[in-house]
């Protein structure tokens, strides 16, 4: 990569036009963003919990296999630790994940208490599955495959008991446009771009002591994802530009099993969960051979990179567009019962599990990275926190295990609530820190034209099969599409979406373009070996001072121990 990346440290955007102020304001309102809020109003006097749509639009409500957590007599969270260590390739950073495995099932329970009502057996207890790389059945599922809808409905109704106390205010309708700063370089708020009525209308500045970013992934800047359209790195992207430190960001997940709708096939496709696989169905190629034979110990279970590479591999030997899942075995009454969702949605789309094989091809999944984060969830911007898929609190390392992210969600969001509840109350990040206003040029933005282009040019670049030349290729478009001429997009909520796609684009291609190896997410056809000596190491990429991308790497945290009872 020749010319290293800039990235302006705003957005071109109106004036502000309205202010207002709160203790600390979350940005997003999916099981993060929800929890965070409802547990930091019982520790501080104002939250302001602002939307992109409306409180159930985000990934969480799109969430199909579950949460996983050792729930199970005969499970423990060492045997939880083990398998997220696995599948995180070598990355993980074991007090993340040790933190996540051991708070885990008291979190759920609490879901449980809240009125999330899981899927149980006659005798009342939780019914768990399994899904890719866990060697126990410790998912829990709700209306079968209907997890993240029964958790986000849960959620949003407690919020809605409290909305009537002054403690907590909901904006819908409001996009992150950018962090605000003070002198000291700490984060004091947020901008807005609110599609509302009378007082909050447009752009406006929100003040806080504290910033928590519950923005979610970046799943639009691929042709064909399973996040819904909402996701387009809002939060990931205002960080970067504030100078807070990404980390991980080329560790991008691509779920195996995305139900295959055609070659012209873009945006939010379908997802065939996992716990299918979990539940007897199996990959078979053109001959109806099975896909995952002789290719892990685990089959069809294998963590899910080692199986969408598998079916990359049978694709690009039989020259398919995708394989197929057979589920047909499984039997209408059961599939019904148990994945009411998925048949459903497949039968409106013209295929019947029951009775036929359903199309399936890798799509992009998880952004594995993010904003980093401490065990706190604090990112390196004092007065700004992260969590839920928009940070990167080293839990996933390079390929996160199946159902653990509205876990980490959950796990991070009661952290950082504590967290802030206590550096509130010692008098920590002071009302009244002054916004400054922010040197240099605003963002030439991308019109929203050209956010086609800028998917394909990821999808080709930098997807699951990737090599020094696609990287380089992809980030030289990136910077093409960064050159267009200024002032042809107007400032507005798609354009804002494009550009920050732009934004993570260029760091995301940067980051794949240096790793050369192949783990994790993504395969480099050109390193097609994992690289120990070479790579245990997190790439972390900042807004240097002159806009330019600055690279850094951390070796990962190993603390030596990976015990569930050692060192926190
Ligand atoms: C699935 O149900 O296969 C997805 C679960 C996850 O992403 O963890």
């Amino acid at each position: 990569m020749t010319v290293p990346p800039r990235v302006p440290r705003r957005l071109a955007a109106p004036a502000p036009g309205w202010t207002a102020e709160a203790d600390v304001v979350v940005v997003g309102s999916g099981i993060a963003g929800l929890t965070c809020a409802l547990r930091l109003r019982e520790r501080v006097e104002r939250v302001l919990l602002v939307t992109k749509t409306v409180l159930s639009a985000g990934s969480t409500e799109w969430a199909q296999g579950g949460i996983a957590a050792a729930m199970d007599p005969e499970d423990t969270p060492q045997e939880h630790l083990e398998d997220t260590l696995v599948a995180g390739v070598g990355l993980c950073d074991v007090d993340a994940v040790r933190a996540l495995v051991t708070e885990g099932p008291d979190r759920v329970r609490e879901l449980v208490g809240l009125g999330a009502n899981f899927d149980v057996d006659a005798g009342g207890d939780l019914r768990l599955t399994r899904e890719g790389g866990h060697h126990r059945d410790r998912i829990a599922h709700a209306g079968g495959d209907a997890t993240g809808a029964e958790i986000s409905r849960a959620l949003i109704a407690a919020l809605r008991t409290v909305l009537d106390d002054p403690g907590i205010e909901v904006v819908e309708h409001a996009l992150v446009v950018d962090l605000l700063g003070a002198a000291d370089g700490s984060v004091c708020g947020v901008t807005l771009h609110v599609i509302g009525e009378g007082q909050v209308d447009g752009v406006g500045a929100v003040r806080a002591r504290a910033v928590v970013l519950a923005t979610g992934g970046l799943g639009q800047i691929y042709t064909s994802t399973t996040n819904p359209p909402v996701a387009t790195g809002d939060g990931m992207a205002a960080a970067l530009r504030a100078g807070a430190r990404l980390a991980d960001l080329e560790f991008v997940q691509f779920h195996p099993t995305v139900l295959y709708l055609g070659e012209g096939s873009t945006g939010q496709q379908p997802l065939v969960s996992e716990a299918l696989r979990g539940e007897g169905a199996v990959l078979v190629d053109d001959r109806g051979e099975r896909v995952m034979a002789g290719r892990h110990e685990l089959a069809d279970l294998a963590p899910r990179d080692v199986v969408a590479r598998g079916i990359l591999q049978v694709m690009a030997e039989r020259g398919l567009e995708h394989v197929w899942l057979d589920a047909r075995h499984l039997g209408a009454p059961f599939l019904e019962r148990r994945f009411p969702s998925i048949v459903a949605r497949c039968r409106e789309l013209g295929v019947d599990p029951a009775t036929e094989l359903l199309p399936v091809a890798p799509a992009q999944h998880y952004a594995s990275g993010g904003v980093e984060t401490d065990l706190l969830g604090r990112t390196s911007l004092t007065g700004l926190s992260a969590c839920g898929e928009v940070s990167c609190t080293g839990v996933h390392g390079a390929n996160r295990l199946a159902s653990n992210s509205l876990l980490e969600g959950l796990v991070f969001a009661h952290r950082i609530a504590d967290d802030l509840g206590a550096r509130l109350a010692a008098g920590e990040l002071p009302a009244g820190r002054v916004p400054v206003e922010p040197g240099g040029r605003p963002a030439d933005l991308l019109d929203s034209s050209h956010r086609v282009r800028l998917q394909r040019a990821m999808t080709r670049g930098c997807g699951p099969v990737r090599t020094a030349e696609s990287t380089r290729e992809a980030a030289a478009e990136l910077a093409e599409l960064a050159a267009l001429p200024t002032g042809a997009a107007e400032p507005g909520p798609r354009t804002w979406e494009t550009t920050n796609l732009l934004h993570l684009g260029q760091a995301l291609a940067l980051l794949a373009h240096r790793r050369e190896e192949t783990r994790g997410g993504h395969l480099r056809a050109d390193h097609p070996q994992r690289d120990d000596d070479r790579w245990l190491t997190h790439q972390r990429v900042t807004r240097g001072e002159d806009g330019v991308l600055v690279v850094t790497e951390r070796p990962v945290s190993t603390h030596g121990d990976t015990a569930v009872g050692g060192a926190a």
